[in-house]
């Protein structure tokens, strides 16, 4: 065809280009505030929660859904927010490591379990395991280390090495389900009198 035809040397003709919207608004829960947000319809939830809302506990690692570092709770379950669209949050309940801290800033107990098992080196790894950890100890069931391995095993770290993440989060959950400390989680670490500031 002519280039005169088409392109931008083309004889101009009036219509009205018609396209799909691009943004929508969103409204949902997140970490207990209600919350109503534009938002790119190609948007993952880890963009929305961390451009829109500050919340950079929530990291971009891998962004293929292959790491965890991006994991947020989202009506109570564990799922990596980098393959979830903001748009699918509409009406969700969605909670991040940062809501976990209580309001005067004190950490909460699995917080806690993962400072003082050294469980973090440089922590990018951190809450995403915290945030799948909060999902385990909700479910108020014993879990053996072996277990829990197989439960976060979604999720990456690249320093710490898994051992003492293990430690902290059968600690977690021992402790909020009312569970007998085990010897490794008191050697070295918080004794049985101490465990009393966990209650
Ligand atoms: S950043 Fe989402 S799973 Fe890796
Ligand atoms: S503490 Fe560095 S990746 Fe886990």
């Amino acid at each position: 065809m002519h280039s005169k035809e088409f392109g931008p040397f083309a004889p101009r003709k009036e219509d009205i280009l018609h396209y799909e919207p691009q943004y929508k608004i969103v409204s949902c829960w997140i970490n207990g505030i209600k919350v109503t947000k534009m938002t790119d319809v190609r948007a993952s939830l880890t963009d929305f929660l961390r451009n829109d809302f500050g919340l950079t506990s929530v990291k971009k690692g891998c962004e293929v859904g292959e790491c965890g570092a991006c994991a947020v709770l989202i009506d109570g379950e564990s799922f990596n927010s980098c393959i979830y669209l903001a748009i699918w949050a509409e009406g969700k309940d969605i909670w991040t490591t940062e809501g976990l801290t209580a309001s005067d800033g004190s950490l909460s107990i699995i917080q806690q379990a993962f400072v003082d098992e050294a469980a973090v080196q440089c922590g990018f790894c951190t809450p995403g395991f915290i945030v799948s950890a909060t999902e385990i100890i909700a479910r108020g069931k014993y879990y053996t280390i072996d277990e829990l391995r197989k439960e976060l095993a979604n999720h990456m770290c690249r320093c710490t090495g898994y051992e003492n993440i293990l430690i902290a989060v059968q600690k977690a959950n021992n402790i909020e389900n009312g569970f007998e400390l085990e010897e490794e989680h008191v050697v070295n670490r918080i004794s049985q009198e101490n465990k009393k500031d966990y209650m």
